[in-house]
């Protein structure tokens, strides 16, 4: 039996979109800045833009993790636990055999990747301050800052293909429309129907009556 859930609420839904089409094209304008010197500014002011919408999505998700932390937005479903060990052990096997032994199921984040959606963010964070920081003029706060945001804009591009490439596998495995769960809310869940007990089955109407004549 099948069984449809409201999981993403609307407002992880627009932060996820959102999220998706600054970051993108904040690591297509960074790549332009450092590599096709004559689109430099053009691609800064684009840069500018897509970081402020990268903060409102950030904004409306970190809200989201603290407001109601026990929801599925919340902070508490990405982090791991004893109970979710089973289902982070079963993704390793999953992607370390390419797929090939069985995909466990969950309520709403992947077990293996919740963790790093909360890296994820941590590592967003980073960039804009960073980003703002050397847009204000400094270079150094204890560390190199442009250094610091070309590196982690890797780690994030690097982040995001994987990411990409693991929900594509998932859904061609699991069948069950998570890609279009993050765009209506709705993730399909398989609900085992209990066996009917074989004996209560057996019983008649009539052997009942002979033992309970009144
Ligand atoms: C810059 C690109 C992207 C970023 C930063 C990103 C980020 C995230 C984050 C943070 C989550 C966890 C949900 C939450 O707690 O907010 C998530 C989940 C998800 N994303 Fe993305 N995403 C990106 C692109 C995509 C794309 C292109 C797709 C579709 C092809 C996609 C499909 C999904 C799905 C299906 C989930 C649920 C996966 C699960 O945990 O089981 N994402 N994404």
């Amino acid at each position: 039996m099948l069984k449809r859930t409201l999981i993403w609420t609307k407002s992880l839904r627009l932060a996820h979109w959102v999220m998706t089409f600054s970051v993108c094209g904040l690591l297509i304008t960074g790549w332009f800045q450092t590599h096709v010197v004559s689109f430099f500014q053009l691609a800064l002011d684009y840069h500018y833009i897509l970081a402020y919408l990268l903060l409102f999505s950030l904004g409306i998700r970190l809200y989201s993790l603290f407001a109601n932390p026990r929801s599925a937005a919340g902070w508490h479903d990405l982090l791991p636990s004893r109970s979710s060990l089973p289902g982070i052990g079963a993704m390793l096997r999953f992607y370390v055999s390419f797929g090939r032994t069985p995909l466990p199921q969950w309520y709403a984040h992947n077990p293996l990747w919740a963790p790093l959606y909360l890296l994820l963010f941590f590592l967003l964070l980073l960039q804009v301050i960073s980003g703002f920081l050397i847009g204000a003029g400094h270079h150094t706060l204890i560390v190199n800052l442009y250094t610091l945001h070309d590196n982690v804009a890797t780690l994030v591009g690097w982040f995001i293909f994987l990411h990409v490439l693991t929900v594509v596998a998932q859904e061609l495995k699991g069948g069950l429309s998570d890609i279009s769960a993050m765009i209506h809310g709705y993730r399909i869940f398989i609900i085992e129907k209990p066996e009917p007990d074989q004996a209560a089955r057996k019983v008649s109407l009539d052997s009942i009556k002979q033992h309970n004549p009144h």
